[in-house]
């Protein structure tokens, strides 16, 4: 065999955390979400393998802004990212299909410096078949996957091996309650070192319209979406709930300024979680709380990012000023 073979089987390394614990969390969540006076479900839970094509698809959506929007600031910024960062690894939470991640890969490797990418996402088969894509794409790039959950495992990522550019995009980080918010963001801060930068990707404050046919489109994408989160239940739980029993609502709450999406029981019904011998009754009308997401203002950024111990080094946006891409780093390297 020649010896310029790529060595594309031996470049991926994938860990993975969830082993055990993952069904557990669902079974944690729903217990403890399920039992409350308004009942609510955390956002991760979304993404199975019919979640995360749903996903996809609403990414594509005329609605849709957001991707098409952090994509072209990428596109118009990602030499100056390369240029700034110097990055050797790129770590990428809740990383997905990492269909823009490329335009940064793309840039690094241009830029010479690019050496391993690190995916990090809690869907399995997501990590896995985005790392064979980029080894086959990107020759001799190193990946080193990491199954998790990024709100319980980020400090077992791998150990750099240089400058690092740690990526957070999709507006990801607004699907957090402010007070997971703010652990989440320190937590990545914590795998940051003096060189080291991190990249975020923020929607922002705008007409209600516009941000509530994001998240309800026209062809009832997004519906089925959230909807799907009910199907993980029955197939999880052994639960009976009907997807068509609950209405999508998503509207935007002006006070903490983020989009709220629940599923509205069109009837009364009482469904039990079997595995986990729990009766779960609702009213007609009664909402069930899936997801918000937050939307932000520079102020908002830089304060966020402030209590992180992260100071401010590039801002970008879009022409209509639809998304936000934050470069940071340390503001106090030890
Ligand atoms: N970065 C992509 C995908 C965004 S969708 C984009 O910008 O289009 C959100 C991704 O985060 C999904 O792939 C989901 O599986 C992952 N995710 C959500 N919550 C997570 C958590 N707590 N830990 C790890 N990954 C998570
Ligand atoms: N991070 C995405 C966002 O907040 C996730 C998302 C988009 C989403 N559309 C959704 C989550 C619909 C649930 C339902 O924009």
């Amino acid at each position: 065999m020649p010896a310029s073979t790529p060595r594309t089987k031996a470049s991926i390394r994938i860990d993975s955390h969830l082993a055990d614990g993952d069904e557990r969390s669902l079974a944690d969540d729903a217990r403890d979400g399920l039992t409350r006076p308004f009942k609510e479900l955390p956002p991760k839970h979304f993404y199975d393998a019919r979640g995360a094509e749903l996903f996809d698809r609403i990414t594509e959506l005329p609605e849709y802004y957001p991707t098409r929007a952090e994509r072209a600031i990428l596109e118009r910024s990602a030499r100056e990212l390369a240029k700034l960062t110097s990055a050797s690894e790129l770590v990428e939470l809740g990383s997905g299909t990492a269909a823009k991640t490329r335009v940064l890969l793309d840039s690094l490797r241009e830029a010479g410096t690019l050496v391993r990418y690190v995916p990090v996402d809690v869907t399995e088969t997501m990590v896995r078949s985005c790392a064979e894509e980029l080894t086959k794409e990107y020759p001799g790039l190193e990946v080193h996957g990491v199954i998790g959950d990024f709100e319980r495992h980020l400090d077992r990522l791998p150990e750099a091996t240089g400058p690092r550019l740690v990526v957070f995009l999709g507006g990801t980080i607004g699907n957090f309650e402010p007070a997971s918010r703010e652990r989440v963001l320190a937590d990545v801060a914590s795998l940051l070192g003096p060189e080291d930068h991190f990249l975020l990707g923020t929607d922002l404050v705008k007409d209600p319209a516009v941000l509530e046919a994001a998240y309800d489109d026209a062809q009832g994408v997004t519906a089925e979406f959230n909807r799907n989160v009910l199907r993980v239940l029955n197939r999880e739980l052994g639960s009976d709930f009907d997807p068509d029993d609950f209405e999508h609502i998503a509207m935007f709450d002006p006070k903490h300024e983020w989009i709220e999406m629940r599923l509205r029981a069109r009837r009364e019904h009482t469904t039990v979680l079997r595995e986990l011998d729990l009766s779960v009754h609702f009213e007609a009308g009664e909402e069930l709380r899936t997801e918000i997401s937050a939307k932000f203002t520079r102020e908002r950024v830089r304060a966020d990012l402030a209590g992180a111990g992260l100071e401010l080094v590039r801002w970008l946006t879009d022409p209509d000023e639809l998304f936000a891409l934050t470069l940071s780093r340390l503001a106090n390297p030890a």
